[in-house]
C-alpha cells in the first residue's frame, strides 16, 4: 500500500482549534491521510491554546513555530518565514488553513509560492468591511486557495461573484458544530455557571475582543456603560480576552466589577460552551459565537456594524446591535417566543466527514 498523503493543518489562534480538531480526528481515522498539526504560536497562553487542545482531544502539535504577538505585518511576516522553511523541508501533499486569522493568510501565501496545494476551510465569508483585519485575510486566502470549503450558500455566492471557478468550491457545512458534538457529553456534564453561583438560564455571557470595539477608548467606554445598564436586568458573566483586559486596564475592570458583572479569565472550550449553553442570551463581537448560539438556539446580540456570517441573522438567533441600543435590544430578544428553529443546512456535526470525502476525491480521483 502506498504511504498516506501528508496534510498540514494550521492551528494558530483560539478560534482555529475548534475547526482543526474535527478534521484532525476524521483524517487520523483513515489510512489515506496523515494529518500533521502545525501550531504557529499566534496564541500561546495556556488558556488561549493548550487547554483548548486538551478539551478537543488534540495531541501536542507536531510542529510549533513559536511566532507570538506583534503588529499585523510582524506577525504575518514571521509566520510566512517560519512556515515557508517547514513547508520546503516537509513538502506536504496538502495544506489546510482555517478561518481568517493572520496565520491563515500567511501560510496560504507561503505555500502558494511553493505550489503546495492549499485548502481554505471556512472560505467565502465576507463582511465587506476592510477595517477588519480578518476581511483582508479572507480575501487573500480565498484568492490563493486551490480548494474552497464553504459553510453556507452565501459563501459560495461570494466566491462565484469574485470569479472563483465553481469546481474549486465544495460546501461542507460548519465544522464548529462537529467540535460541539465531539465533546457534547462533557459540555452537558460541566456546570461552569453553577460553580460561579449562577442558575441555568439566569445569566448572560459577554465576550469582546474586536479591535474596532476594544482598541478605541471612547467605544470601549460606551460598551462598558451599556453592559452596566444590562447588568441591572440580567446578571452577566464576562470571560475577558487578553487584548480586552489590557485595554480595560485596572480601572475599567474595577468599574465593571463594582456594577456586579462577574469577570473571569479566558475559558477552555468545554467550560466556555457550558457557559454559553446555559445562558439566557449572549452579547459578543466574536465570529464563531454567532454561529454557536445559532446552533444552540440562544439569542445573540452581535456588537458589530456588520457580519461575515449573515446566516446567523437570516436563519439564526443573532441580531446586529450598537452599544446605546444594547439593553433595549436584549429585552426585546428575551421577550420573543422561542421558535422551533431549523438549523442552517449542513450544520450537523458531519462536516469533517464531508471534508475527508472531498479530499479523497481530489487526491485520488
Ligand atoms: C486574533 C485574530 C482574530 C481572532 C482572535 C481570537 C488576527 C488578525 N486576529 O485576535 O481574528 O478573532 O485572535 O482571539 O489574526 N495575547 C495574550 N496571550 C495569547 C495571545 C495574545 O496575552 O495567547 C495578547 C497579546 O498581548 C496580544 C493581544 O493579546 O498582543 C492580542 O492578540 P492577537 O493575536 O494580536 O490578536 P487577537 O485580538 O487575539
Amino acid at each position: 500500500m502506498s504511504s498516506p498523503a501528508r496534510v498540514h493543518l494550521i492551528a494558530a489562534a483560539r478560534p482555529n482549534f475548534m475547526k482543526v480538531a474535527p478534521l484532525w480526528h476524521a483524517l487520523k481515522a483513515t489510512s489515506d491521510f496523515q494529518p500533521i498539526i502545525v501550531h504557529t504560536g499566534q496564541h500561546y497562553d495556556a488558556a488561549m491554546s493548550d487547554d483548548i487542545f486538551a478539551d478537543l482531544r488534540l495531541p501536542a502539535p507536531d510542529h510549533h513555530l513559536g511566532i507570538g504577538s506583534g503588529t499585523h505585518a510582524e506577525q504575518t511576516g514571521r509566520v510566512m518565514i517560519a512556515y515557508e522553511k517547514l513547508a520546503m523541508e516537509e513538502r506536504p501533499d496538502w495544506l489546510i488553513v482555517v478561518g481568517d486569522v493572520n496565520s491563515t493568510a500567511a501560510c496560504a501565501m507561503a505555500a502558494g509560492k511553493l505550489r503546495i496545494p492549499t485548502i481554505h476551510l471556512e472560505a467565502g465569508l465576507r463582511s465587506r468591511d476592510r477595517d477588519m483585519p480578518e476581511e483582508l485575510n479572507r480575501l487573500v486566502t480565498d484568492v490563493l486557495a486551490d480548494v474552497l470549503w464553504t459553510p453556507s450558500p452565501d459563501a459560495d455566492e461570494n466566491l462565484i461573484a469574485e470569479g472563483i471557478p465553481a469546481n474549486k468550491i465544495t460546501r461542507v457545512g460548519n465544522i464548529m458544530m462537529d467540535s460541539y458534538e465531539l465533546v457534547r457529553p462533557s459540555i452537558e456534564a460541566a456546570d461552569t455557571a453553577g460553580a460561579l453561583g449562577f442558575a441555568k438560564g439566569g445569566y448572560g455571557v459577554v465576550t469582546l475582543h474586536r479591535p474596532s470595539n476594544v482598541d478605541v477608548p471612547e467605544k470601549l467606554a460606551e460598551l462598558v456603560d451599556a453592559l452596566i445598564a444590562v447588568q441591572a436586568h440580567l446578571p452577566l458573566i464576562f470571560p475577558v480576552h487578553p487584548r480586552t483586559s489590557q485595554r480595560l486596564g485596572d480601572e475599567g475592570r474595577a468599574k465593571l466589577e463594582a456594577a456586579g458583572i462577574k469577570l473571569i479569565g479566558p475559558q477552555a472550550y468545554i467550560a466556555f460552551m457550558s457557559l454559553v449553553s446555559g445562558a439566557a442570551a449572549v452579547i459578543t463581537d466574536s465570529g464563531g459565537i454567532q454561529e454557536e448560539t445559532t446552533y444552540l438556539g440562544i439569542p445573540c446580540l452581535t456588537l458589530r456594524d456588520n457580519t461575515e456570517r449573515p446566516i446567523t441573522i437570516s436563519e439564526g438567533t443573532a441580531r446586529l446591535v450598537k452599544a446605546p441600543a444594547l439593553l433595549e435590544q436584549l429585552l426585546d430578544a428575551l421577550a420573543q417566543p422561542k421558535k422551533d428553529r431549523k438549523r442552517p443546512d449542513a450544520w450537523d456535526g458531519k462536516t469533517a466527514q464531508r471534508c475527508v470525502e472531498d479530499l479523497r476525491k481530489r487526491t485520488f480521483g
